[in-house]
């Protein structure tokens, strides 16, 4: 790496750093009359980072909570992570918390680095002014709007298995399915459908992706810095891209609801006010950030899942070719055939409760509160996590058991079950990640079934969750289903 060429700048850096982080922890510790919640700070400024990033490096981020819940307490304990001493809030009545008192007790935080690329977008906002935007953003990705843009999802995903499956006995799942979920990002939030320019910014967000969470150092060859570069390479391509557009829809070349970028353009609040250019370009970093890794990552462990479970697989595909039974040949997914996808769903669930692409996030205390008998101090970093219920006996029978069918009637427990966190900060692009992962699964399951080349391959977080060679897989087409509606499409 070239951070090695700058040994003594380093140095320097990681002195001034420790003495900074340092300081700040022993401030808030040594404040008197604490009753803090139990746990260990773990090393100096590093804390319990190695710790957790090892657990998650074995894809079992989980073992750091729960040994922890164990030996401290199972509602909440402190670590230290990233440089911030923390406060893990645990099981339903922890999330619960967290998530039932933004802007009350608590609010959204996220590391510097994540602030600092994504500036004046949706997550570095908190209060009214969260609210708002959090709104703009909501009528484009509300289920009812995105019901239109459904059937644009199922052409896009019947060209990806034709350009990119199709004919192939092998495929690295991985990377192939990044394909088709930045592909559809690109395509429904900014209309960008070249395939030279969503390839090139492809290669942009890889180097984005890996910068934001690092140590936010600005300096020429650290992941931080590339992660900089890229993202202001980003928003250049989006400020040309609405320039056109601002022409395009006054002569009605393009149209207002024909993506995101349209809609955050025309839309303003209800005190009239329109987000800035920045605004826009920011939160459309922002979604296509958060929107296609994580559903990738989904996608590639419904892969594994149904390679390891035959049964699943079976049943999925009942479910899937009695939806195309009731269609005619070529006609493209409607919103009541993903509502009749309820098995399907549920598999997808089970995925996201065993193997959540995310592991939780960030919260800060606003006031001094105290939880559980114990002061969560003003300023500390709070932090939920799937890992402290998703794996719990007493909420989830057998839980390293594969079960679709604990999704069936009422479900889990409230705020057990939380891959896409809660409560006002809750991720809005849940259903945009539930209509493109059904699509692909109807799309798949009807063509092919596969065989896991690595059976036991691991999946690591880094840092999200992704399988540690990229899933390669073998290919066997179906033929119950006629190719020849690809030609329609394709
Ligand atoms: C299966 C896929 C996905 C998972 C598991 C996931 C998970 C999460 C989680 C855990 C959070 C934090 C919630 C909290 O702090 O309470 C979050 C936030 C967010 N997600 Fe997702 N996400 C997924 C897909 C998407 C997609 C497709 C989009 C965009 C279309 C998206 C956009 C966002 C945004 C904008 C936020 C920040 C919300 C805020 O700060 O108010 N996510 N997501
Ligand atoms: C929070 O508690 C600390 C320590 O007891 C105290 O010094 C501080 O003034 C309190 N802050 C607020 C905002 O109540």
């Amino acid at each position: 790496m070239e951070e090695e060429a700058f040994p003594a700048l380093l140095a320097l850096l990681f002195l001034l750093l420790s003495l900074h982080f340092i300081t700040k922890i022993i401030v808030k510790t040594t404040r008197k009359h604490q009753n803090l919640p139990p746990g260990s700070l773990g090393w100096p400024i590093v804390g319990e980072t190695l710790e957790f990033m090892r657990c998650g490096g074995e894809g079992n981020h989980e073992r750091f909570i729960r040994e922890r819940m164990e030996k401290y307490d199972w509602r909440v304990f402190k670590t230290s992570m990233l440089g911030e001493a923390m406060i893990v809030f645990c099981g339903p009545a922890g999330n619960k918390l967290l998530f039932s008192n933004e802007n009350k007790n608590v609010q959204v935080w996220w590391p510097s680095s994540v602030r600092k690329l994504l500036r004046s977008s949706l997550v570095t906002k908190v209060g009214s002014e969260a609210k708002t935007m959090k709104r703009l953003l909501t009528t484009f990705l509300n289920p009812e709007a995105l019901k239109n843009y459904l059937s644009k999802m199922d052409a896009i995903a019947h060209t990806h298995i034709h350009t990119h499956w199709q004919g192939k006995e092998q495929v690295l799942v991985y990377p192939t399915v990044k394909k088709y979920t930045f592909e559809l990002a690109c395509s429904l939030f900014a209309s960008i459908e070249d395939s030279i320019h969503i390839s090139k910014l492809s290669s942009q967000f890889d180097e984005f992706l890996k910068g934001v969470i690092s140590f936010p150092v600005n300096f020429p060859g650290s992941r931080f810095h590339c992660a900089m570069r890229a993202a202001n390479a980003i928003r250049q391509e989006l400020k040309l891209i609405i320039k056109k557009r601002r022409v395009d829809l006054e002569d009605k070349s393009a149209s207002p609801t024909q993506d995101l970028l349209s809609h955050l353009l025309l839309t303003s609040d209800t005190t009239g006010r329109f987000l800035t250019e920045m605004e826009i370009i920011d939160n459309i970093l922002l979604l296509l950030f958060a929107g296609h890794d994580t559903s990738r990552s989904v996608i590639s462990s419904i892969f594994k899942y149904l390679g390891q479970f035959p049964q699943v697989y079976q049943q999925v595909l009942q479910e899937q070719l009695e939806i195309s039974e009731g269609k005619e040949a070529g006609q493209l997914l409607q919103w009541e055939d993903i509502q009749k996808m309820k098995y399907s769903w549920n598999v997808a669930s089970e995925v996201l409760r065993l193997s959540p692409p995310v592991t939780g996030s960030y919260r800060e205390a606003l006031t001094n509160f105290t939880y559980a008998d114990y002061t969560i101090p003003k300023g500390w970093k709070l932090l939920w996590s799937t890992g402290s219920s998703h794996k719990d006996p007493t909420l989830f029978s057998n839980p390293e058991n594969f079960d679709a069918s604990r999704f069936e009637g009422a479900g889990p427990t409230p705020f057990s079950f939380v891959p896409f966190g809660g409560g006002p900060r809750m991720c809005l692009g849940q259903e945009f990640a539930r209509l493109e992962i059904l699509v692909f699964m109807h799309n798949i399951v009807k063509r092919f079934t596969w065989e896991l080349l690595i059976p036991d391959e691991k999946f690591q977080y880094d840092p999200m969750l992704k399988p540690a060679k990229g899933l390669p897989i073998r290919l066997q087409p179906l033929h119950i289903y006629p190719t020849t509606s690809f030609a329609s499409h394709g």
